[in-house]
């Protein structure tokens, strides 16, 4: 409805889970936008990890999302009046949206999308923020080479896919973990992994690795950190390269796990760097072309799992931490 900005709001902040009980619904008068803003319609909200971060009294590296504040969120949207020089309505833009309908938004707050690159889904998925984490991960980070063995956990995820098919394209040999036959099944038979470990199939994770990387892995991409960051650390070669993307098993979990395999650092010469994708905030456009044109030549595939209706967001955040989505995680507000 556009004389009302829907909006979903954090209500209480969580200890666990985050889910539909943290939030509530609230609906605003849309407002027309001053010089400088523009007023948009929501297609698209990516649903990140990072927003359970968000919720927290101290995230630490953004400030938190006030309780009776709208929940911060990215995503693709479609300009309906705009005092922005530059944007024009009908225009696709990326910005930060938060979880609302109609939002007026501050020029600051938004980015004109290149269609010439993809349209809206690609831009929320292989275009998108997920798509560059996995890139300057891979790349810088993890200084890919060809012929390196790598291992991505959370494979069958948004960043994880991506990780995966960029190893592939570089002529490495990728092993994908997942949780569940059918996301291995999906890395293995879709997306041209070499292999794929069930974690949640297996008390014996490395084990199950050295079964895959006899001479180790070369570049771990770690995705979810705690005991899976500990059996890969078990499992690398000499010289090899640990790039700390995330740590989804820790972001909720009552009590943190205690890394045990820290010392194969010192006798395999382990590089081990964390990164955050707005570290390459410059390089953004490097990453995008190189991200659309693998895409055109059909070598770049990303799954998206979309759920219908604002309402949904908070069902799809827990989604994320509870192994329910395949493939980047967004929400569909408008079409
Ligand atoms: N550093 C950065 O700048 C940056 C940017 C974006 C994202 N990230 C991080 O990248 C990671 C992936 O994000 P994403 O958006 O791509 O999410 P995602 O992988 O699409 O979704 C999360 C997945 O994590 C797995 N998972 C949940 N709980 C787990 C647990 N206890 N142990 C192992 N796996 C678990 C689930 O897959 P399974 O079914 O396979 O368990 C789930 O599907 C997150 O840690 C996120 O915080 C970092």
């Amino acid at each position: 409805m556009r004389n009302a900005n829907r909006q979903i709001r954090l209500k209480a902040r969580p200890t666990g889970l985050a889910g539909p009980e943290h939030f509530e619904e609230a609906a605003e008068p849309v407002r027309p936008p001053a010089d400088g803003e523009a007023l948009v319609e929501t297609l698209l909200l990516s649903i990140d990890p990072a927003m359970r971060v968000w919720m927290n009294e101290n995230p630490g590296y953004v400030p938190p999302v006030p309780i009776g504040g709208v929940m911060r969120a990215g995503g693709i949207a479609r300009v309906l009046e705009s005092r922005v020089p530059g944007l024009e309505p009908d225009d696709l833009v990326q910005g930060r949206l938060g979880w609302q309908s109609h939002p007026t938004l501050a020029a600051a707050a938004l980015q004109k999308l290149d269609l010439a690159l993809g349209d809206a889904e690609a831009w929320i998925g292989p275009l998108g923020t997920s798509a560059l984490t996995a890139y300057f991960g891979m790349t810088t980070i993890g200084g890919l080479k060809p012929g390196d063995t790598v291992l991505v956990s959370g494979a069958a995820g948004a960043v994880g896919q991506i990780a995966a098919q960029i190893g592939k394209s570089r002529h490495a040999r990728v092993i994908g973990i997942a949780g569940g036959a059918e996301k291995c099944a999906f890395l293995t038979s879709e997306l041209g992994l070499d292999a794929a470990i069930d974690y949640k199939a297996t008390d014996n994770l490395i084990g199950a690795i050295k079964a895959v990387a006899p001479d180790g892995v070369d570049v771990y991409f770690d995705n979810v950190g705690g005991p899976t960051l500990d059996a890969a650390l078990a499992c690398m070669a000499v010289g090899g390269r640990i790039a700390i993307c995330g740590r989804i098993s820790q972001t909720a979990a009552p009590e943190l796990y205690g890394i045990r395999q820290l010392g194969q650092a010192i006798g395999k010469r382990l590089r081990i760097q964390g990164f955050v994708v707005s570290d390459f905030h410059d390089r953004y456009d490097e990453g995008r072309a190189w991200l659309a044109g693998e895409l055109k030549a059909g070598r770049l595939r990303q799954r998206l799992h979309i759920l219908d209706g604002l309402e949904q967001a908070p069902t799809g955040l827990r989604m994320l931490f509870e192994g329910g989505n395949t493939g980047k995680l967004a929400v569909r507000v408008s079409q």
